[in-house]
């Protein structure tokens, strides 16, 4: 049977190598790779690296995306449950919210890692736990319709990646001060415009191209002249037209109902698609060399994009061959039309298809952004998924922008996350020294500007460029380290030689920008207004001004977005993509060894552990680790860094391994959490607890229901009842204690409040002031609050300990015969007048602990004329007051004081005789079924567990149950079991009712003959027993002294004798002393 091991940080979920790579023992890629490895194949698919999100592909859907998840993760540490990008979420969000500052979470990793898919759950996790009315939810309707939109013109099918993002994309969504998103804005860059024109094999142009072919209504294609794909010379290049599972035609009214969804009219989604067919139909003009001229082959394939362009075919003809010059005439400039060559024709074509298609695409995002724009900004949160780092055979331009964009996005994971880890440790005055981190210093400075220089430069005709930029760049770059020049392109470097250095071939062309003052040209011979629309430029104003190039766009573009980042709080995910075969469960470990080298993992690791691998703030710490200790456990009473620090010297960690911050604790080496999480686990079994607890609240409960009864005895024929103080439940806390550290602190570390109300005191005047009242184990407190008179505080209302009173000072209660909440508390030195509207229980419960305490009776006296002695303060005061009762009406007190007298005029309640409603013979059947089926699956796990014996602090024998002592009939006991014990059957076996009346569950005991038997078999007689009625029940000895936690529990004095009800395996055994049964810890007796 496979050893089930759960999870470290949280309950019921299995572990998986370590969930935090901080923790990694070994930091090697190889240690990365192997706990990624183990984590994939058992379906983890995130793991931290600290506050970083590693996310590796699984190429299937996992089922931990669901609401139940959404719900789990909300609100949440990031260490409470297993990793998931919900967490990461999660933590922006509340980030926001709290901190009132920005976030942003950079995705990164290769094609077809994750990075767009993690886009896509971060949104709906966002839209899913934010609120909002029909505007938001307008807000997020395009905020998630957006996605299929600019997937559609955006992304294609690689050979990486069946849904290749061929843009980057930076996506701001904007919340409201309450956190509900309503606004956002979209920053796209990097659009793959090559892609329009050519595709490499086994890829496709992007998807709206096949979408439309598909998906278009006969009258569409008839309009746009549709026809199949492989007629299209933009589409037919690679032979690949359809993707496994995608379904074009599902996909086109997608994107078409997206486009309503967002906003755009009917006439404009029809001119878009007419722009996207036009360019289809563009890209079958095809030019022959006729002279040293380029001609339109076939005048008949003109008129198709003409008709779509809306531009007269002779006009596309002329442009698409000749090119308007600027030439200086003797001072004068004018323009002459120059005649293109064929090779010229050509690209001046695909450059109006590239124009184009940007300009529709950059349209949509304009159109997303005008349906959500706000007109200010408050709250963000930013996703950045950009396409990734690529290398191919050949790289052109563009892939020369993209690659320099990923790396510097690595520059600045590093830079700030060192710069995060660094800052923290100031914040909370650690001390730690700088560590060297490697420093993926960005490849050669200045390519990009000597491709600018070459271009604006550059003649127009482009020829000889190439030449002149290779030689420009190995005198501009040239020693440098990561460049070398090769053949006809250049090789760089990127990520510190972490990778085969891809060469890119220079060809300039594609450096020319999109605004190419060409296509402008053509574009404003166009008819259609929208087209003109896209193409806002003014041809006239711009003569001037140098071209702008794509490069010097992209770098623009870079630091414009590097600086939106910088002013975020960052966050990361690194997606890493397992195999290439993109089947689930497929690890190829190179691969993955690959993108752990070059996303830099190891330094990752190296930067969050160079300080310390572990920090946590002091109250979690406390709460984890609490179980260690006696003093932690339950909690720690005291100041948190005390408690901290107790429990790091409870397990002897050395001084150098851990500093204490201000708020958290720092622990150096993973070794020595592993050190705490051992003790953790060894003292601490999740199933033994949970049982444990429901089994101790089973008998709480019954407990309570008895002394209700109790509590109603006390009262019966002698006080009229409230109807609402009969049949209410007791909770005994009634101001949270465990919640007001304030109160607390009066209160020893461990005791344990037995009841705790706010009540109404009356002074000497009979004026009412609001106490707290806190009943113990130890005495009763009254804590009130003051203004603090001196000091930095004040000014400040603080909490005073008014009076403490023992139980042994405590003379009596009385009380009015009435309905009234009035009670006094006599004492010693002086008396209290209290108003609670919990008196009943308080009462029930302090005549226990009185009894508990004193051996006394508590002393009750009911009469409807109290007298209470006052405080004696400085020369006066001191004497008594008279509390007078009335009848009048209503359950309302009222209250007329007259010089030393109070009279209190209250209606008549219910007769004093009332007795409790409850314990119905139904609720009693239940509770028997519950507390059997508690024990049925306490035992269930003590059988299954092989740390059985980790919560049965006895042996087998535990299920014994013995007899009461007083029950006095009791079958001969002749023929006695060998080893004097029998085992019971499996239920619940303690006393259900203190008549006895369960006596028919019990079995025979040994009885006095066999306990003789026993003690003459025993090697020391036991010292002789305090005198007592004559016992018939097993006994046993204190070991130590034990103050009841709680009422169900009972106090005794080292070596108090008394009787053993009943061992459970809980450890919590049974026990009857001075005629009181309750719980006690079964090692702290010995058996007699
Ligand atoms: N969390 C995931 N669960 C299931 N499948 C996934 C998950 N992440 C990614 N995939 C699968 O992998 C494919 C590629 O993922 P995605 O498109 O997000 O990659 P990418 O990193 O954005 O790549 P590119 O840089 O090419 O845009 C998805 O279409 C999907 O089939
Ligand atoms: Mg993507």
């Amino acid at each position: 049977m496979g050893h089930i091991i759960y999870h470290w940080q949280s309950q019921n979920v299995k572990q998986s190598g370590v969930d935090d790579m901080v923790l990694l023992s070994k930091i090697t890629e190889d240690a990365i790779v192997e706990n990624l490895k183990k984590r994939y194949m058992d379906d983890y698919i995130f793991t931290y690296i600290g506050p970083v999100l590693i996310s590796v592909n699984p190429f299937k859907q996992m089922p931990y995306f669901s609401d139940r998840e959404i719900e789990l993760y909300q609100g949440a540490a990031q260490y409470e449950n297993p990793p998931h990008i919900y967490a990461l979420t999660d933590n922006m969000y509340r980030n926001m919210m709290i901190e009132g500052e920005n976030q942003c979470v950079i995705i990164s990793g290769e094609s077809g890692a994750g990075k767009t898919v993690a886009a896509k759950y971060i949104m709906g996790y966002i839209s899913k736990v934010s609120g909002g009315g029909a505007k938001v939810q307008h807000v997020k309707d395009i905020i998630l319709q957006s996605n299929p939109l600019l997937e559609a013109f955006g992304n294609a099918k690689t050979v990486r990646n069946n849904n290749s993002s061929r843009f980057g994309k930076y996506f701001e969504i904007q919340f409201s001060r309450g956190g509900e998103p309503d606004g956002g804005k979209i920053s796209n860059f990097l659009l793959e415009k090559s892609r329009v024109v050519s595709q490499n094999d086994s890829e496709r142009n992007f998807h709206v191209y096949y979408q439309l072919i598909e998906g278009a209504s006969a009258e569409q294609k008839e309009a746009l002249g549709i026809m199949t794909p492989d007629y299209y010379f933009y589409l037919n290049q690679s032979g690949t037209y359809k993707v496994d599972g995608t379904n074009d035609s599902k996909d086109f009214h997608e994107t078409m109902e997206a486009m309503q969804v967002i906003g755009i009219p009917g006439d404009i989604r029809a001119q878009v698609l007419q722009i996207v067919a036009g360019i289809l139909h563009l890209g079958n003009i095809s030019f022959i060399e006729a002279g040293n001229y380029g001609q339109v082959e076939s005048m008949d394939l003109l008129a198709f994009p003409a008709y779509l362009l809306a531009v007269d075919p002779n006009r596309l003809q002329e442009k698409l061959t000749s090119r308007k010059m600027d030439s200086k005439w003797g001072g004068k400039s004018e323009s002459i039309n120059v005649t293109l060559n064929q090779e010229q024709a050509n690209y001046t074509r695909d450059a109006l298809a590239k124009a184009l298609y940007a300009r529709v695409f950059d349209y949509l995002v304009e159109a997303i952004n005008k349906a959500i724009q706000k007109p200010h900004e408050e709250f963000s949160i930013g996703v950045l998924d950009i396409y990734g780092f690529e290398i191919f055979q050949r790289n052109g331009f563009e892939q020369f922008c993209i690659n320099f964009v990923n790396e510097k996005l690595q520059q600045i994971f590093i830079e700030l996350t060192l710069k995060a880890e660094q800052e923290e440790y100031v914040q909370e005055g650690i001390k730690w020294t700088a560590i060297q981190y490697f420093n993926n210093k960005i490849n050669p400075p200045g390519v990009m500007s000597v491709l600018d220089d070459v271009c604006a430069t550059m003649h127009a005709k482009g020829e000889g460029a190439d030449g002149t930029l290779l030689q420009k760049l190995q005198a501009a770059v040239g020693t440098h380290e990561h460049f070398n020049s090769w053949n006809s392109g250049f090789v760089i470097h990127h990520y510190a030689g972490k990778s085969p250095p891809p060469i890119y071939s220079c060809s300039l062309r594609s450096n020319i920008t999109a605004w190419c003052k060409n296509v402008v040209n053509i574009v404003y011979g166009l008819d259609s207004d929208f087209i003109r629309y896209l193409f806002p430029e003014n041809l006239n104003t711009d003569k001037k001004s140098r071209p702008t190039t794509a490069g010097s766009k992209i770098k623009k573009q870079a630091n414009d977005l590097v600086n939106t980042l910088m002013k975020c709080t960052p966050h990361y995910i690194r997606c890493i993509k397992p195999n290439e075969t993109k089947r689930p469960k497929d690890w190829e470990e190179s691969r993955v060894k690959h993108q752990v080298e070059y996303l830099g993992l190891r330094e990752n690791i190296r930067v969050r552990r160079a300080g310390f691998a572990y920090r946590r703030v002091f109250t979690k710490f406390l709460q984890r680790y609490a179980i260690l200790t006696a003093e932690t456990w339950p909690r720690w009473r005291g100041p948190e860094q005390q408690g901290v620090l107790h429990l790091l010297r409870s397990v002897n960690m050395d001084n150098d391994q851990y500093q204490m911050g201000r708020t958290k604790v720092f622990v150096k080496n993973p070794e020595s959490l592993f050190l705490l999480e051992e003790m953790r686990e060894r003292k601490f079994d999740t199933f033994a607890r949970t049982i444990q607890k429901a089994y101790r609240r089973y008998i709480a409960r019954k407990k309570y229901e008895q002394m209700r009864e109790e509590a109603s005895d006390i009262l019966y024929n002698s006080k009229e009842r409230r109807t609402n103080s009969i049949n209410r439940n007791f909770v005994g806390d009634y101001l949270g204690l465990e919640q007001r550290p304030e109160l607390r602190q009066f209160l020893a570390k461990r005791e344990r409040v037995d009841f705790a109300d706010s009540v109404n005191k009356f002074d000497r005047r009979f004026k009412s002031i609001k106490r707290d009242l806190i009943l113990t184990a130890k005495g009763i407190y009254l804590i009130g609050r003051e203004k603090v008179k001196k000091g930095p505080e004040k000014g400040q209302i603080k909490e005073v300990l008014k009076r403490k009173l023992e139980f042994g000072s405590i003379n009596g209660i009385s009380l009015s015969t009435r309905q009234d909440d009035f009670f006094i508390l006599h004492e010693t030195q002086y008396d209290s007048l209290l108003e609670s509207n919990f008196k009943t229980e308080f009462l029930s419960l302090l005549s226990k602990r009185y009894e508990d305490v004193t051996k006394r009776k508590l002393a009750i006296s009911f009469t409807d004329r109290l007298e209470y002695r006052v405080k004696k303060e400085g020369w006066g005061g001191g004497g008594s007051r008279v509390v007078m009762f009335q009848n009048g009406i209503g359950d309302q007190a009222q209250l007329k004081p007259t010089g030393k007298t109070l009279t209190i005029t209250i209606g008549n309640g219910l007769p004093k005789s009332s007795m409790l409603f409850f314990f119905s013979k139904y609720t009693l059947h239940c509770y028997l079924l519950f507390g059997r089926l508690v024990m049925q699956l306490f035992h269930f796990f003590a059988a299954h567990q092989n740390g059985a014996t980790k919560f049965s602090r006895v042996p087998k024998q535990s299920d014994i149950m013995y007899s009461s002592p007083h029950t006095q009939s009791r079958p001969p006991q002749t023929a006695l079991p060998k080893l004097g014990f029998q085992r019971a059957p499996r239920i619940p076996t303690h006393n259900h009712s203190n008549q006895g009346n369960m006596d028919f569950l019990n079995v025979p005991d040994e009885g006095m003959s066999g306990k003789q038997r026993k003690q003459s078999i025993g090697q020391r007689p036991p010292p002789a027993p305090k005198p007592q009625p004559r016992p018939q029940g097993p006994r046993c000895r204190a070991l130590y002294q034990y103050i009841g936690q709680d009422t169900d529990e009972i106090s005794f004095e080292y070596n108090d004798v008394f009787d053993l009800v009943k061992e459970d395996p809980s450890g919590w055994w049974t026990g009857r002393i001075r005629g009181k049964e309750g719980l006690f810890p079964g090692n702290y007796v010995e058996k007699i």
